[in-house]
């Protein structure tokens, strides 16, 4: 059995109701029991703005406190504008200063996307894995996951209703922790099959 991994998971709507937060919450239900997924708030950041850094906003400071300790990263977001929501590009901002101490750096991550339109979110994905190229997180190829016409996916009872949705989740969770293991311990014999669902 691999070793416990604390995962950040940040979510890129700010929504109650957001898709995106519950296929965040389906991938935590889905993810292997050794990986635990914390959700970090993002919504109360100031935008940044590097004068601030003399004394720091308190959110800013308990945002870069939570991430820190997490062993890798998970983002889960919509796509505005075919990009990346604003609150989560302040998010990565702010995570990634002061010069040198960016509480990203290194860290294996993963990006899905759902979106009401039909082409997933492709924009906000690749948006966000070229900042993670400057941030220094080796992002996960594959699966990609770009959950198109995602309001179809549930039920009445916002439970998900679509079998081959959540296989898809499943098998991107599997492969993320694959991924995880992969970075932090080099590479290994770690079959997905390891892993339940
Ligand atoms: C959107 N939406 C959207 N959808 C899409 O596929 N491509 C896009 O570029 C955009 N742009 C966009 C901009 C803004 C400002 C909003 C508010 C919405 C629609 C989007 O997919 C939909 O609102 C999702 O439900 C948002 O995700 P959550 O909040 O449900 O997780």
């Amino acid at each position: 059995m691999p070793q416990d991994r604390r995962i950040a998971v940040i979510v890129g709507s700010l929504r109650k109701e957001s898709y995106n937060l519950r296929i965040a919450c389906i991938l935590a239900e889905l993810a292997p029991p050794h990986l635990s997924l914390e959700f970090v708030e993002i919504g109360g950041l100031p935008l940044y703005n590097e004068d601030l850094e003399k004394d720091p906003p308190a959110a800013w400071r308990a945002f870069r406190d939570a991430v820190r300790p997490a062993e890798a990263l998970l983002f889960v977001t919509p796509e505005y504008n075919r990009s990346m929501p604003g609150a989560l590009k302040n998010a990565l901002d702010v995570g990634s200063r002061p010069y040198g101490s960016s509480v990203f750096e290194k860290k294996p991550g993963a990006v899905a996307t759902a979106s009401q339109g039909a082409i997933g979110g492709f924009g906000s994905n690749h948006h966000l894995r070229q900042s993670c190229v400057f941030l220094d997180v080796p992002m996960m190829q594959q699966p990609e996951a770009y959950l198109s016409n995602v309001q179809k996916a549930f039920g009445e009872d916002g439970t998900l209703a679509d079998a081959s949705l959540k296989k898809l989740l499943q098998r991107f969770i599997n492969a993320y922790a694959d991924w995880v293991e992969k970075l932090l311990r080099g590479p290994g014999e770690i079959a997905s099959d390891q892993h339940p669902g």
